[in-house]
């Protein structure tokens, strides 16, 4: 299969308004000599999120940024599944953090899936991330990666965010939330999928 890819020098938008998502991705771009702009620092509108997949979501994002911008743009989605639950909250991830008050709560969030999936035997859990590129002209290129493991309860550390501390990766003694963030970010679904991203469509690292 032939990809699409960037070259040294090219600037691409980030399609995000998350602030520490946008770091962590321009982080990771760098080293590829990819330049990177916020779709927040542009201007760009926030499109919805209507789809039932992480890559259709993370392209509805991306197509939406490289259309208003006329530029490349990377665009990510994520979430945390449950295989007892059919792989909920998925896509509805940050909707089950949700508040009346338009906040989000994540130990709210946590109780209620392990509240929903707690009478099954059955905890094998993941986190997935899918990570969209896409061109003014249309054209996609799509990866998604995967940290697989199962939830605990008690939550259990204090690092990371999100529901990191119910998720206890496989082969490991610690949580997402007790483990020192560096090895999270070796071993994390975000990781997995810009290794597929970085091989198909970006430059080699380095000078
Ligand atoms: P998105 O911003 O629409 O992609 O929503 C992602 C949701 O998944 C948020 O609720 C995050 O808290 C959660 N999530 C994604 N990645 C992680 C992670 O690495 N650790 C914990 N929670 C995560």
């Amino acid at each position: 299969m032939t990809h699409r890819a960037l070259t040294r020098g090219d600037r691409i938008v980030i399609a995000t308004h998350n602030k520490g998502k946008l770091r962590e991705v321009a982080a990771l771009l760098a080293p590829h000599g990819i330049e990177t702009v916020s779709a927040g620092e542009l201007g760009l509108p926030e499109p919805e999120e209507t789809e039932e997949s992480f890559i259709g979501n993370a392209a509805i994002k991306a197509r939406a940024a490289a259309q208003a911008s006329g530029l490349p743009a990377l665009a990510d989605d994520s979430g945390f599944s449950v295989a007892a639950l059919v792989g909920a909250p998925g896509v509805r991830t940050a909707d089950w953090a949700m508040q009346p008050d338009g906040s989000r709560d994540y130990a709210d969030a946590m109780r209620k899936v392990m509240e929903a999936a707690q009478d099954f035997e059955d905890r094998t859990s993941w986190f997935s991330c899918a990570l969209v590129l896409a061109w003014p002209d249309g054209h996609l290129e799509g990866f998604e990666g995967r940290a697989m493991g199962h939830w605990v309860w008690p939550p259990r550390g204090q690092h990371g965010f999100g529901y990191d501390p119910m998720f206890q990766p496989d082969r490991r003694e610690e949580t997402f939330g007790e483990m020192d963030p560096a090895e999270k970010h070796r071993i994390s679904h975000r990781a997995a999928a810009f290794r597929l991203l970085s091989a198909a469509c970006l430059p080699p690292a380095g000078a």
